[in-house]
C-alpha cells in the first residue's frame, strides 16, 4: 500500500475485535513512529504500550469511552521535553508528537490495524496508574487493535478551495 492509499484508507476506528496486535505488526508501528521529523531532531516523544489488562481497564476508565475498554492496545503518547518553544512562538513538543501520532495511524492503517486517537481523557488518572512523572505531559491515548467492522462513513472534509490561498490570505488557489 503506497502512502496515499494509507491516509485515505486511515479513519477514527471506534469498535474493535478482542484480539491481540501482533508483536511484528506493532514493532513496524513504532519503527514508523521513530522515523517523525521533530524540531531539531529533539525527538521527544515516548510511548507507553498498555496491553496489561487491569492497566488497560484503569486507562480506559480515564479515556472514557466504551470502545477503549475492548480495543487490545492504548498507547499512552507522553513528552520528554524542556517546553521549548520555537522562535515562531510556538511549543515543539505537541507538534512533534502530533506528526508522530500520525505516522503510528497511517502505518497502523497500512497494516489493516485501526487506531483512534484520543484528546478527551483525565491524565491524572493515567499518570497513576502508569508511574508517569509529573514533568511529563501526556499529550493523548490512541487506541490500537483490529476494527469489528468498517462500516463506519468517512467524515466530512473542507474543499482544497476552502483551505489553499496562494500568494496571499484569501487568494483562491487555481
Ligand atoms: C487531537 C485529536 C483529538 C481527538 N480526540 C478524540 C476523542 O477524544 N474521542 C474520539 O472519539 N475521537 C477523537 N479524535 C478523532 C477525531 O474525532 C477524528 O479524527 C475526526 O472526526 C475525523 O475523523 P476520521 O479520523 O475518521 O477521519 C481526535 C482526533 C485528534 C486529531
Amino acid at each position: 500500500m503506497n502512502i496515499f492509499e494509507a491516509i485515505a484508507k486511515r479513519r477514527s476506528v471506534r469498535s474493535y475485535l478482542d484480539k491481540p496486535v501482533e508483536r511484528e505488526k506493532i514493532e513496524s508501528i513504532f519503527n514508523a513512529v521513530r522515523l517523525a521529523p521533530s524540531a531539531r531532531n529533539a525527538q521527544e516523544w515516548r510511548f507507553i504500550l498498555v496491553t496489561d489488562a487491569r492497566l488497560r481497564a484503569m486507562v480506559a476508565e480515564a479515556g472514557g469511552q466504551p470502545f477503549l475498554r475492548v480495543c487490545p492496545a492504548i498507547v499512552v503518547a507522553c513528552a520528554e521535553t524542556d517546553g521549548r518553544v520555537m522562535r515562531c512562538g510556538e511549543t515543539a513538543y505537541p507538534i512533534d508528537l502530533a506528526i508522530a501520532i500520525d505516522h503510528l495511524t497511517l502505518a497502523a492503517a497500512a497494516m489493516g490495524v485501526g487506531t483512534c486517537w484520543i484528546g478527551s481523557f483525565e491524565p491524572e488518572p493515567v499518570r497513576e496508574a502508569l508511574g508517569i512523572p509529573a514533568s511529563v505531559p501526556i499529550v493523548g491515548l490512541i487506541a490500537l487493535g483490529y476494527p469489528a467492522d468498517d462500516s463506519e462513513p468517512g467524515k466530512h472534509r473542507l474543499r482544497l478551495d476552502e483551505i489553499l490561498m496562494e500568494n496571499g490570505w484569501k487568494e483562491p488557489w487555481r
